[in-house]
């Protein structure tokens, strides 16, 4: 795995930014052995400082065992250069193949918990310590996590916020509506005081 990252490092205290609109998601895991890579749509932040966010992840998955596992989780937020990749690791289990593998994802090492992240075709990305909540992660697949590490291409998210114009389409963020059909985040309109 390459380590070396061209993204800029996002401060904590901005990182629930990074998923505040509600982007489709990319949750990477590993252990000693094996890793992994899922599409996640229904995330979250929980928690501004220390920067907490929330992940449904079915228990079904390899994903949670992985993660069950290791106590550790990354979040890669894709742009829509990355949007055939994202429907595919969402498409199909990792338990039985690699799916960096299967798709020629280049993956870097996370800085803080070595964890596998994407970058080419993705904006950001998150470092995530699991904070265990056995109740909730039993009774709703939903793992919470402390943001560890977080990082963004400059290009589209700079100075604590998104900046999303037609300069950096590509790195726009995904959100699905189903069956493979998504909308690509864009048309930043910036609301006014009332008078
Ligand atoms: C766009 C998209 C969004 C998804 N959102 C979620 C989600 O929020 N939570 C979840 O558990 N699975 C979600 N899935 C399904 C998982 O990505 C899928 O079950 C995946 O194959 C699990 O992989 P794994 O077994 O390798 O962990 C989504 C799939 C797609 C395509």
């Amino acid at each position: 795995m390459k380590t070396l990252s061209t993204f800029a490092p996002v401060a904590l205290e901005h990182a629930s930014r990074l998923i505040n609109h509600g982007p489709t998601i990319l949750v990477t895991s590993s252990d000693a052995k094996r890793r992994n890579v899922m599409a996640a749509a229904w995330s979250m932040p929980v928690e501004f400082t220390p920067p907490r966010i929330a992940v449904v992840i079915d228990k079904r998955t390899f994903t949670r065992e992985l993660i069950n596992a290791s106590g550790t989780f990354g979040v890669i937020i894709p742009g829509a250069a990355a949007l055939d990749l994202t429907y595919a690791v969402g498409s199909v289990s990792g338990r039985e193949i690699d799916k960096f593998e299967r798709f020629g994802i280049a993956a870097v090492a996370g800085p803080k918990l070595g964890l596998p992240l994407l970058e080419a075709g993705c904006s950001a990305w998150m470092e995530c310590r699991l904070i265990p909540e056995p109740h909730t992660e039993d009774a709703y697949d939903t793992c919470f996590g402390e943001v560890i590490a977080a990082a963004a291409d400059p290009r589209a998210f700079r100075h604590g916020h998104w900046e999303l114009d037609s300069s950096n389409a590509d790195l726009h963020t995904i959100h699905h509506l189903g069956a493979g059909n998504f909308v690509r985040a864009g048309d930043t309109i910036k609301a006014r005081e009332l008078p």
